[in-house]
């Protein structure tokens, strides 16, 4: 049995904890996707993120907005309350707030005192995405967003899809930069047997991490294989990057061709995919999902071929990192760790870049989690009397 030595275990236990994992803070100073956009209507769309109860709607104008959702006065949630034009109305007292979360009716009061309300949280709709910025609003800005310009290029059909995945955001980030899982987990989906071995080259930067993949030449699984024509070519080309662009965005971009044909005479066959991850809590997360082609556009059948195969493909990472979660959730702390090999150079880079981000964040940050007017002090409110003026 080679069970490592305590001193062996001693020693990776030390490594990981510089490795951001399940119970590391969230880094709150990034854009994250809070929805689709056409999730967003004049109803309400409740949804928890980064620990937080969140509540969204669109105004009359059609303006997306999110406050907290909970009543500054008695913690009811206010999804359970009432659109009211462009105010929310609590269900619980009546208490009445404009889309900029400020308290402006209190119905057992002559007048609504000033200063109460709820946190509202900037959004920016792009494309098919709204993201929400739920972190230092003073820092706020949208030149932060990371780069998606082809979801809105014609030149790129797309498809969307989500999971409610039963993992932490982590996990997710660590199994895209980890492309040898391919040959196992997907063994009859996306993977064939030589992906696991191919050469690959990985770039490290601060805050952007890419691995390389050549899978030359290989035979295209069926989902690859059929829409770009190269079906049972034993001589086909996979070229997989594969880029964490972000706490909340990673992009794998693969463009496969017939390698017997010489650069002039190749079509080559493009696909992205955006895998968008916004944590719910410290073991769930928001798995947002846009996947694009730039090959047989107006062909619908291609369409649904690719969507129906690859989301099969990415269920099984879904169940997968699950199950995964469980584990560590069933087991004593004393009991788990980890060891690394060569290949997860990346994903382990990427990891201390997210526990460097969230430590760095705890450290200067002053009000934690930015709970802006959640955290007011109690308010007391004149009672009122008679009929409002
Ligand atoms: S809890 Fe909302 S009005 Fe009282
Ligand atoms: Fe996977």
């Amino acid at each position: 049995m080679s069970l490592p030595s305590p001193a062996m275990l001693q020693a990776v236990k030390k490594t990981a904890a510089s490795m951001a994992n399940r119970s590391t803070r969230f880094i709150f100073n990034e854009w994250y996707v809070a929805a689709f956009g056409n999730e967003i209507k004049r109803e309400f769309l409740q949804r928890t993120l980064l620990d937080k109860r969140i509540v969204m709607f669109r105004t009359e104008a059609g303006v997306p907005v999110a406050l907290a959702d909970r009543c500054a006065h008695r913690a009811f949630p206010l999804s359970r309350g009432t659109l009211d034009g462009d105010t929310v109305v609590c269900a619980y007292h009546g208490f009445r707030y404009d889309a900029e979360g400020n308290c402006v009716e209190v119905p057992s009061a002559a007048k609504c005192p000033k200063g109460i309300g709820v946190a509202q949280y900037r959004l920016i709709e792009k494309g098919p995405l709204v993201w929400i910025w739920m972190g230092d609003p003073a820092l706020a800005d949208e030149s932060k967003l990371p780069e998606q310009a082809w979801l809105t290029q014609p030149d790129w059909e797309t498809s969307s899809g989500y999971f409610d995945l039963q993992s932490n955001y982590v996990s997710m980030h660590e199994n895209l930069l980890d492309l040898t899982h391919l040959s196992f987990l997907h063994a009859n989906t996306i993977g064939t047997p030589d992906y696991a071995k191919a050469p690959f080259k990985t770039e490290i930067d601060d805050g952007y991490f890419a691995l390389n993949r050549d899978v030359v030449p290989t035979t295209l699984p069926p989902v690859w294989g059929r829409p770009t024509g190269l079906e049972g070519c034993n001589t086909a080309a996979r070229i997989v990057r594969s880029e964490f662009k972000s706490p909340a965005f990673h992009q794998v971009n693969v463009s496969f061709y017939d390698s017997k044909l010489v650069e002039s005479e190749r079509q080559v066959s493009r696909i992205k995919t955006a895998h968008l991850l916004t944590p719910q809590t410290h073991s769930s997360s928001h798995y947002f999902i846009v996947h694009g082609r730039d090959f047989g556009q107006d062909d619908e059948s291609i369409t649904h071929f690719m969507h129906d195969n690859l989301f099969a493909a990415f269920n099984e990472d879904v169940e997968g990192l699950a199950a995964l979660e469980e584990v560590w959730l069933n087991t004593a702390a004393d009991d788990m760790f980890e060891f690394s090999v060569a290949a997860d150079g990346p994903s382990v880079a990427m990891r201390r870049y997210l526990k460097k981000r969230a430590d760095e964040e705890q450290a200067t940050q002053e009000n934690p989690g930015y709970a802006g007017t959640d955290a007011t002090m109690p308010v007391i409110i004149p009672i009122r009397t008679g009929q409002p003026a």
